[in-house]
């Protein structure tokens, strides 16, 4: 029996134990969508954009972003070729199934990064795999539905595109050199979570609090069951068609010398409908040369001192795993801060 949520959920009455989220990490009251949470058009006035997107990235470390180049039905392609593979049968999603996630360039696994270690698990399964460049990482992607390498490679060049553009315009804001975030962004992954219908959304969760470790990511979501944490509350993001939710990871905290915030997020369960969500997150090359990252030189002045000690990514990403598994271990950050 595959343990897969999307292979045996349909039509259960009730959530299993093992689902069952301790008191403290269950979603509590409904979460409004917040209409405050920037949602800009990247057709208009550049140096409008660039206050836009620098304002939301410090107020919010997330915000949304419209005519963004992505074609819209590319998007909707995308959204019905996610839906068909987690609803494939079990049979076709176990070519790709991994007990545990451990760094393969390709793998489905359900819940989170380890299964059997965990105590109670996540609504939700993941198809994760790198994306550049194409060449090294098609080979490992499914192969059903028998369109997928060729939607989703062609996804990830255009997605890469916009990506590139919003770093600049992000630069831009900070006074950074164009190009600056080049070697922290160059590697490109998907992961991409289904969220199956929950019998009783007040008990099991789809993923708890976290923020992502990487430097940036771009996600695409049908349904609502998206939250942003701020100043202590949790804030609903409205699923906008076509729209490309960007939420800053770690590494832009980091680099930007604390000017800009990172988002801590979770996704909450639904009773009427299943979610998908297309996530594309980049960030600095676990494979590649080793990367140094610290605050950017021309952010660090007397006004402002370095607020971040310098590391290599694999090493933040070693405690970021620490920091996941040990509740209470409070949050990575701390041990880089100066
Ligand atoms: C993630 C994540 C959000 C979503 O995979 O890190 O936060 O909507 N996903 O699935
Ligand atoms: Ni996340």
């Amino acid at each position: 029996m595959s343990l897969l949520v999307s292979s045996w959920s349909n039509g259960v009455q009730s959530v299993p134990k093992d689902y069952v989220m301790p008191p403290e990490k269950r979603a509590g009251d409904f979460v409004n969508i917040c209409k405050e949470i920037p949602v800009i058009n990247l057709q208009n006035d550049r140096s409008e954009i660039v206050q836009q997107i620098l304002k939301a990235c410090q107020e919010f470390g997330l915000f949304q972003v419209i005519n963004h180049g992505v074609s819209d039905d590319m998007m909707a392609d995308m959204m019905v070729l996610y839906t068909e593979f987690f609803n494939l049968p079990v049979e076709d999603k176990l070519v790709v199934y991994a007990e545990k996630y451990g760094g393969q360039d390709c793998a489905l696994y359900t819940s989170g990064l380890d299964f059997a270690k965990e105590e109670v698990h996540y609504w939700k399964d993941t198809l994760k795999h790198g994306c550049h460049p194409l060449e090294n990482h098609t080979p490992s992607w499914p192969d059903k539905p028998t369109r997928y390498r060729d939607e989703v490679g062609r996804y990830s060049i255009e997605v890469r595109k916009m990506a590139f553009q919003i770093l600049d315009l992000i630069g831009e804001g900070l006074g950074l050199n164009k190009g600056h975030f080049e070697e922290v962004s160059c590697e490109q992954a998907m992961v991409n979570n289904y969220y199956p219908l929950c019998p009783d959304p007040s008990l099991a969760m789809g993923i708890g609090s976290h923020t992502d470790p990487n430097l940036i990511t771009f996600l695409q979501q049908d349904q609502y069951g998206l939250q942003l944490q701020k100043d202590g509350k949790w804030l609903g993001i409205e699923p906008i068609p076509n729209a490309f939710v960007v939420n800053l990871g770690y590494q832009l905290q980091i680099i930007s010398n604390g000017k800009l915030k990172s988002a801590q997020h979770r996704v909450v369960t639904n009773s009427k409908a299943a979610r998908t969500s297309i996530g594309t997150f980049f960030g600095p090359s676990l494979s590649l040369n080793p990367t140094v990252i610290g605050p950017a030189k021309e952010l660090v002045t007397s006004t402002s001192p370095q607020m971040f000690k310098s590391y290599l990514y694999e090493e933040f990403m070693v405690d970021y795993l620490v920091s996941v598994r040990i509740p209470g271990s409070g949050t990575v950050l701390d041990s880089y801060r100066l």
